[in-house]
């Protein structure tokens, strides 16, 4: 366990912002990570680095997640329960996961980030979220350097949403994830549209979660930029939930706007939709712009700040709010 000094952070985050760690330090075991919290308390984690925009250098110490290391807990007649550690790739994971027939995670393939960092903002994607998968968070307390467990019930799991990013934000470090998956009858869900039809077109009968997990594929590489080609962090903005009144009033003016009905008081509007309507799809400002295939996505085209693509998010909220009347509220952590 070295200290590094001005180390640049831009290979360490999806959106490819260059900025610099004052101090750096890679842990790659649980014993460094637990001797470490003995000196250090005011430490800035980064791990996959796939829901952060950086504004601004750390002057704290960046600490980089690496600890690799899956396990297997048992085993039962249709389930297997998994101990997953912190800094192993959440693709490479379901893949993994896929090739030993463990069903649950095909819906969730290819996105970025870590597997330490996926109950955070409860990933999810084409009718799968990950807390319907979690048994357990463990976490070391910052403070004490105390193991805790959380129990799936303890994360508060919410749409993007956890314990994580509320009461307990800033005070764990996630150092493992547990999973109960199936080992046979998988529960396949194919009910999102964009599923459908991409099985559809494979005129696929006996479906496996093979067949899922390559729908998924084919569906996010249509339509969502690979942070390796160009940097980006996913879905910039949650989808806004507004009442069924304010619908209402937006469906008179606005006839083809999509809904998700959440409650009979509440809808789900896609946050993409809206951004196009106010004509940002495509649009590049600068360094910076909005995907030409997902308006929720902003891009990094090369040298943008972090500062430059946190501007046009904003201008972006602005001209949502004038138009529809809705404040998008940023999904990504802003640093
Ligand atoms: N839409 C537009 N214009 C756009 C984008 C979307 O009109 O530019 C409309 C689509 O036509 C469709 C609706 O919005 O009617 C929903 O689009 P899509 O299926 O692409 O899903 P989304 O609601 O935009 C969410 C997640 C994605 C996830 C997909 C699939 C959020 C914030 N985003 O996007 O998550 O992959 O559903 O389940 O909930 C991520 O979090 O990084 C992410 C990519």
């Amino acid at each position: 366990m070295t200290i590094q000094h001005n180390i640049s952070l831009k290979k360490y985050n999806t959106f490819g912002v260059e900025c610099y760690a004052k101090r750096f330090v890679s842990i790659t075991s649980f014993y460094d990570l637990q001797q470490l919290l003995k000196t250090e308390k005011d430490i800035f984690l980064i791990s996959g680095g796939s829901n952060m925009l950086l504004t601004k250098d750390i002057d704290k110490l960046v600490v980089f997640i690496n600890i690799k290391g899956i396990s297997i807990d048992r085993e039962n007649e249709n389930s297997v329960y998994l101990t997953v550690n912190a800094g192993e790739n959440w693709h490479e994971f379901v893949l993994w996961c896929i090739s030993q027939n463990y069903g649950g995670l095909e819906n969730l393939s290819l996105i970025p980030g870590n597997v330490g960092t996926c109950p955070i903002q409860n990933i999810g994607a084409y009718g799968v979220e990950v807390k319907d998968i979690i048994t357990k968070v463990a976490a070391i307390e910052i403070a004490s350097g105390k193991q805790i467990t959380f129990s799936n019930k303890d994360c508060k799991f919410g749409y993007r949403n956890s314990i994580f990013k509320n009461e307990a934000k800033g005070k764990y470090i996630i150092n493992s994830v547990s999973f109960k998956l199936t080992t046979n009858k998988h529960k396949l869900n194919t009910s999102y549209g964009a599923i459908e039809t991409a099985l559809d077109k494979k005129n696929s009968t006996n479906l496996t979660i093979q067949d899922i997990s390559d729908a998924v594929i084919a569906i996010r590489q249509s339509k969502l930029p690979d942070p390796k080609e160009i940097g980006n962090s996913g879905s910039f903005f949650k989808n806004p939930v507004i009442s069924v009144s304010q619908f209402i009033a937006l469906q008179k003016e606005y006839s083809s706007i999509p809904s998700y009905k959440i409650s009979d008081t509440e809808i789900k509007v896609p946050a993409g939709w809206l951004v196009e309507q106010c004509g940002f799809k495509g649009k590049r400002y600068g360094n910076c712009g909005v995907h030409e295939k997902q308006a929720l996505v902003l891009v990094n085209y090369g040298n943008a700040s972090g500062k430059e693509i946190y501007e046009l998010a904003q201008t972006i909220q602005e001209s949502v709010v004038k138009k529809f009347g809705i404040q998008l509220e940023i999904e990504v952590n802003i640093v």
